[in-house]
């Protein structure tokens, strides 16, 4: 058996992977081949200091791009060994994938990876319809297969205040004028290969909703088009908090994004309560769960969209120089 991933393997993983969120679709990744393994790794230059001064999205989104890369590797037949943070001395070294015994890939994988090119962060208000019992045991179930949990707040009134933590904190962000200036540099209004379009950004928010909009460029909004009025709000959570712990939960974030997708159901995420430490201490209590609150997502049944674009692969791939 070959122990070594080859470069078409690496490109063909690392297509899937760019498909992954990020904030303001910063795309903050690199993947290299090395030593037959391939690896994940932060890209430092595409970091949002304002926004994200601890790297916490930047890992979010890497641990989900690593999930994309470990299940196109599965269903291409050979899945991976990970192990992240492989180099203490390279701590932007996110994650390294060797190959394991070959297999076939099952079902879940395939449908999972059959996801990836549909999933998209739906902000269009969605149909009032309720998600169902087994559609919501199987986001739990997601979070809970890669060592993370998926808690369902449920109720108007637990809706209600987490509404009213979201907006607050919200409005804790906008006071700044470096996160403002951010955001606005990653709103485009003509097509790029990063950054969120204009059309992506969702509708202006309004002062009866319940849920802040982020402020990515705001679609003009219907009279009486209002969002749905007792969404369907999920909080991920990670054991701990360490920068392991955020990888591994950007990668139950995609699979809970996937499952979603897979399920017919569309899915935005919300992250103001996470980025505001007393607004995620508060979360973490309201909770009542051990570890730490990673990102929020707003489920239910939307309008189409489309997904966003992405750099080309080969841009964020570092082969092996061969020598002649
Ligand atoms: C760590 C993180 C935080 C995010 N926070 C928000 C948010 O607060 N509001 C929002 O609308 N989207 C949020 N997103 C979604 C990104 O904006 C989105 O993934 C990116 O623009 C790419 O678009 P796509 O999800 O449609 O592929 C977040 C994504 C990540 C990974």
């Amino acid at each position: 058996m070959d122990t070594r991933f080859a470069v078409e393997q690496l490109r063909a993983a690392a297509t899937d992977a760019v498909r992954a969120p990020s904030l303001h679709n910063t795309q903050p990744w690199r993947f290299r081949l090395r030593d037959g393994g391939i690896e994940v790794l932060v890209d430092p230059d595409r970091r949002l200091p304002a926004t994200d001064p601890t790297g916490w999205g930047v890992r979010i989104a890497c641990g989900a791009a690593l999930f994309n890369l470990r299940l196109a590797l599965a269903v291409a037949g050979t899945p991976a060994t990970v192990r992240l943070r492989p180099y203490p001395a390279e701590p932007d070294v996110v994650a390294r994938l060797v190959p394991d015994v070959p297999r076939r890939p099952t079902p879940a994988e395939q449908a999972l990876h059959a996801a990836i090119p549909r999933r998209f962060s739906n902000r269009a208000p969605f149909w009032p319809d309720p998600v169902p019992a087994d559609a919501r045991w199987r986001l739990t179930e997601a979070a809970r297969a890669e060592q993370c949990w998926l808690e369902l707040v449920v109720g108007v009134s637990a809706v209600n205040a987490f509404g009213e933590l979201a907006r607050s904190s919200h409005r804790v962000l906008e006071r700044s004028p470096q996160y403002r200036a951010e955001r606005q540099e990653w709103v485009r209004s003509t097509p790029a290969p990063d950054g969120i379009p204009a059309a992506s950004g969702g509708p202006q928010g309004e002062p009866q909703d319940l849920l802040p909009s982020r402020g990515f460029g705001g679609l003009d909004r219907a009279p009486g088009r209002d969002f749905e009025p007792e969404p369907l709000v999920a909080v991920l959570g990670s054991p701990g908090n360490t920068a392991v712990d955020q990888v591994v939960a950007g990668q139950a974030l995609q699979r809970v994004l996937l499952t979603a997708t897979d399920s017919g159901l569309a899915a935005s995420m919300l992250s103001q309560p996470i980025e505001v430490p007393s607004a995620r201490e508060q979360l973490r209590l309201s909770l009542g769960r051990f570890g730490t609150p990673q990102m929020v997502l707003r489920v239910g049944y939307g309008q189409p969209g489309w997904p966003t674009p992405r750099r080309d692969v080969d841009e964020v791939l570092d082969l092996p120089v061969t020598r002649s």
